[in-house]
């Protein structure tokens, strides 16, 4: 899979694929991440990106020409399964976005800045709008690092053990079990029991339960949804 991300910070975008699972998928050639600096392609003088609003009003909005060559400039090279802006108003970001979006060749992402991007921009080209939560970040570049990462983990081949995406919180409409490693007693508190027998079918139902019992507890939500 490959991601273009269209950004005025790419600096922001070096270290959250530098690392771990992220560097991983890099490095076994599954994943292929770019950051473009708007500035480089925008045909206005010293690096123009963005301007004063229409109709008045505080904050400067992205001008949609810089955003526009830029967007053109990665289509003469290849087609897009999704163009997706970053956006404090688009709909929430969840594990079946991720899941959907991992099956994609290849993803644009624009990120937004100040007051966001022109709405041409956003009538023209883009095909997906996410938010990763309600509220507001200074920008779109640790949302779409958060997508990317979300995404990159779930390809075929990056996780050692291929099967333990399957089992994440969310994955199957639940939230996780709880899960303990060494030593058995850890100030006073011991590993439940059940882990310590031996026998995967009676691990998997009471993990089955505590994910039952957690998503109830914390997330009655999650239950309600179809
Ligand atoms: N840009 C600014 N805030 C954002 C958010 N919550 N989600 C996605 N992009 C954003």
């Amino acid at each position: 899979m490959r991601i273009d991300i269209i950004t005025v910070l790419p600096e922001l975008l070096e270290s959250p694929f530098s690392h771990s699972i992220m560097k991983r998928a890099k490095d076994k050639g599954l994943l292929e991440v770019y950051a473009h600096n708007l500035r480089d392609t925008t045909p206005y003088k010293q690096g123009q990106v963005d301007d004063y609003q229409f109709g008045g009003g505080a904050g400067m909005v992205m001008m949609p020409e810089p955003l526009a060559v830029a967007i053109e400039l990665l289509q003469k090279y290849r087609k897009y399964n999704e163009i997706i802006y970053m956006t404090p108003d688009g709909p929430l970001f969840d594990q079946k976005t991720a899941n959907t979006l991992s099956l994609k060749e290849n993803i644009m992402i624009i990120c937004g800045h100040y007051k966001g991007i022109d709405d041409r921009i956003r009538q023209l080209y883009v095909t997906k709008e996410i938010s990763i939560g309600d509220y507001v970040l200074s920008g779109g570049e640790l949302a779409a690092a958060v997508v990317v990462d979300a995404i990159g983990r779930l390809l075929p081949g990056v996780l050692n053990d291929e099967t333990s995406a399957l089992f994440d919180s969310f994955q199957d409409g639940l939230l996780a079990p709880p899960v303990y490693t060494r030593p058995a007693e850890f100030r006073g508190m011991a590993v439940p029991e059940i882990l310590l027998c031996g026998d995967p079918k009676k691990i998997e139902v009471w993990r089955h339960e505590e994910s039952v019992k957690r998503t109830e507890e914390r997330r009655p939500d999650m239950l309600r949804e179809d």
